[in-house]
């Protein structure tokens, strides 16, 4: 049996391999004052506790685990591999990555490995194996921390290896080389093989490459990089199995398929970087759900940045308060833990100008440090958030391979996923509705209400499954571009959107996409809409129409259409709208099909305020969050009391960029 979270986690990336003896004494003091319980170390501890092949040296880490007990701090536990030491490095040089134009990268940074190195796969299970037989039994430690971050620098490698092992993993995929020539189109410019020995991996060539093949190198990517996470896992597991195993995933990170990797994982985390210049950032926001949905279980927020971050341009502050409030963002959509990148500031390196939560300078005089205590001292006080599941009102269907596949080139290159993910989470969060993410293999069949954005590609049984889905009874909504291609780019011949043209009850007979300093304008409800990035010929054949286009060519002509199907209603949405006009659109969708929110249960109205519901066993934890300037009044419907004060209450303010908690238990017959 795995071991189960029980407190609220709280705490940094802790890399002390940096500092002395004194200073790592006063961070435990530092750490008792913001409430930290959890650090993650040995995350780059490789040659430290290797300093040459034959040698290992745990003598700092046996102390520095011990002193983190000593001071109830739980241990997430790296292995230590995200960054190959240069004996190693120069041993073998061969286990590097090289470019796209045939350079091989050297040592002076991190993950500085070819994602199919023999040499590198056997050193790293040779550290874990020497980790976990040392430190396995240690009350200390509550996760393995595998690696970091996965493919975040290197999510390419051209080396000759790699061509023969992408050689193998499509023999193992497509047995035949046939079946190959089929599934990449090779009859298309020649490009058909003979024999595995031909085929290269999708390097520099003349001009567009072959589309299937560039897909399954992707593919082959993240597997790769799986396979490299499963080795070092079973070292660890030889020792020790019932502490969770974990790597800190990136949320909207292109080449790890989160949905494949989250089964191997007992825990999901990922590292949370919103640009404290955005007001609202939707697209971690998005990711919070998205990483939540993988396990659909609690998640950890593994990094976090206090305030600034030392990658982006211009490396804005969060404002007083924003932390906290982004903070709890995460934690109402099904966080269990906040943590920073990282403890204490870097005093040389790449990083030391990376906020952290003890600063160059005094933390006494550190408003980053003082808000980080703030929070560490209240969510101590929150454990009956921990273990509770989030409530879900719909689902979006999110898939990588659909992501690598609407971005490749030769298509409309302005279309990008996660754009228009994040404006249509804008437009769901708008009306407070609760997202789950699903994967295009899940059972949709609990959820009422499913949208499909921008499905470009997707395997023909989820065509099978939609229409099932709503011959029943479910309501579905895609837009523009979707169930256009198979899992291999093969256009679903017959009309688009091949896949949904049946359930929709329409065909689009030509693509009109806008420049970008062009819109155009639509007609919904009596009101008019400005319309971006996209238009398209729509001829209905079953769908009733519910917009027009108003332009030109295409005046008076479908933009959404909806069309009853069985049990259940298909709706389309031919362009990009603003997200506030999404948000009208979907509210009628709502509206027309009686579909419930969890959050009408226990407020009267609706609000402006973020709100999202979490279930405990007997109670429900309703999380009230303002990002707005104005203070809000809010009427429940059913008595509760507040966490963070333990006020009864049965209305409440919720002041301008604050927020409540709210228990509300499910048996209200005493009271
Ligand atoms: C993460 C990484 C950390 C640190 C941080 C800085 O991507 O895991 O080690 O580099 O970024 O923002």
């Amino acid at each position: 049996m795995v071991k189960k979270q029980t407190q609220m986690y709280y705490g940094a990336d802790y890399n002390p391999e940096q500092w002395s003896k004194e200073i790592i004494l006063e961070d435990m003091a530092l750490m008792k004052e913001v409430g930290v319980n959890y650090v993650s170390i040995n995350i780059f501890g490789w040659v430290s506790i290797q300093p040459n092949e034959t040698t290992f040296d745990f003598t700092f880490l046996d102390w520095l685990i011990d002193l983190l007990h000593e001071n109830n701090i739980m241990i997430d536990l790296a292995n230590g591999t995200a960054s190959p030491p240069a004996w190693l490095v120069n041993k073998y040089p061969d286990m590097m990555p090289m470019t796209v134009h045939g350079n091989r990268l050297v040592h002076g940074s991190r993950q500085h490995y070819c994602p199919t190195s023999e040499i590198y796969r056997r050193y790293a299970a040779t550290l874990s194996t020497a980790v976990a037989k040392r430190y396995h039994q240690h009350p200390a430690i509550v996760m393995w921390h595998i690696n970091n971050e996965y493919t975040c620098h290197i999510h390419e490698c051209y080396c000759d290896r790699c061509r023969s092992r992408f050689q193998q993993w499509l023999q193992d995929k497509y047995q035949t080389i046939d079946e190959l020539n089929r599934a990449w189109s090779t009859t298309f410019w020649s490009q058909s093989y003979g024999d595995w020995h031909e085929i290269y991996l999708p390097e520099q060539m003349p001009t567009f490459k072959n589309p299937a093949q560039q897909l399954d190198y992707r593919r082959f990517i993240s597997a790769m990089n799986l396979e490299i996470y499963q080795i070092e896992k079973e070292a660890i597991a030889a020792y020790s199995r019932d502490i969770p195993f974990m790597t800190n995933l990136m949320g909207l990170h292109k080449y790890v398929n989160g949905f494949q990797w989250a089964p191997e994982m007992d825990v999901v985390s990922w590292n949370s970087y919103p640009n404290p210049f955005s007001d609202m950032p939707y697209p971690q926001f998005l990711a919070n759900d998205l990483t939540r949905s993988l396990k659909k279980k609690p998640f950890l927020i593994m990094e976090q940045a206090p305030s600034a971050v030392n990658w982006r341009a211009v490396n804005g502050a969060k404002k007083a308060g924003q932390m906290r409030l982004w903070s709890y963002e995460a934690i109402a959509h099904g966080a269990d833990g906040i943590m920073f990148f990282q403890w204490r500031q870097s005093r040389g390196g790449a990083e030391k100008f990376h906020s952290a939560v003890v600063p160059h300078g005094q933390p006494s005089e550190s408003r980053v440090f003082k808000e980080s205590c703030q929070l560490g001292n209240e969510l101590k006080e929150l454990q009956a958030i921990v273990g509770t599941s989030f409530i879900a009102d719909i689902a979006v269907v999110f898939d990588w391979e659909n992501w690598w596949a609407l971005e490749l080139d030769a298509k409309p290159r302005t279309l990008k996923y996660i754009h228009q993910l994040s404006r249509l989470y804008e437009a769901l969060r708008g009306l407070n509705l609760a997202v789950d993410f699903v994967h295009p293999d899940e059972d949709i069949s609990a959820y009422p209400f499913v949208i499909a954005p921008n499905l470009y590609s997707t395997h023909a049984s989820f065509g099978d499954k939609i229409k099932d889905y709503v011959a029943g009874g479910g309501i579905f909504l895609t837009n523009f571009f979707s169930g256009i291609v198979n899992e291999n780019d093969q256009v679903y011949l017959g009309g688009y959107p091949g896949l949904f043209k049946d359930i929709l009850g329409i065909t689009v007979e030509e693509f009109y996409p806008l420049k970008d300093t062009m819109h155009g304008q639509m007609t919904f409800d009596q009101q008019t809409f400005t319309t971006h990035l996209w238009e398209e010929v729509i001829h209905l054949k079953q769908a009733k129409v519910l917009a027009q286009f108003n332009n030109d060519d295409l005046s008076n002509t479908p933009a959404i259409t909806c069309n009853q199907y069985g049990e259940g209603f298909a709706y389309y949405i031919g362009t990009e709208l603003a997200p506030a006009d999404l948000t009208v659109v979907l509210s009628k969708i709502i509206q027309d099909n009686h579909l419930e929110k969890a959050a009408q249960q226990f407020i009267e109205a609706e609000t402006p305020v973020s709100v999202s519901c979490r279930q405990g066993t007997g109670y429900t934890l309703l999380f009230l969050i303002n990002h707005t300037d104005i203070d809000e009044h809010i009427v429940l419907k059913k008595k509760g009391y507040s966490l963070l004060d333990e006020k009864p209450l049965s209305e409440i303010d919720v002041l301008a960029k604050d927020l409540q908690i709210i228990k509300i238990l499910d048996d209200q017959s005493d009271s």
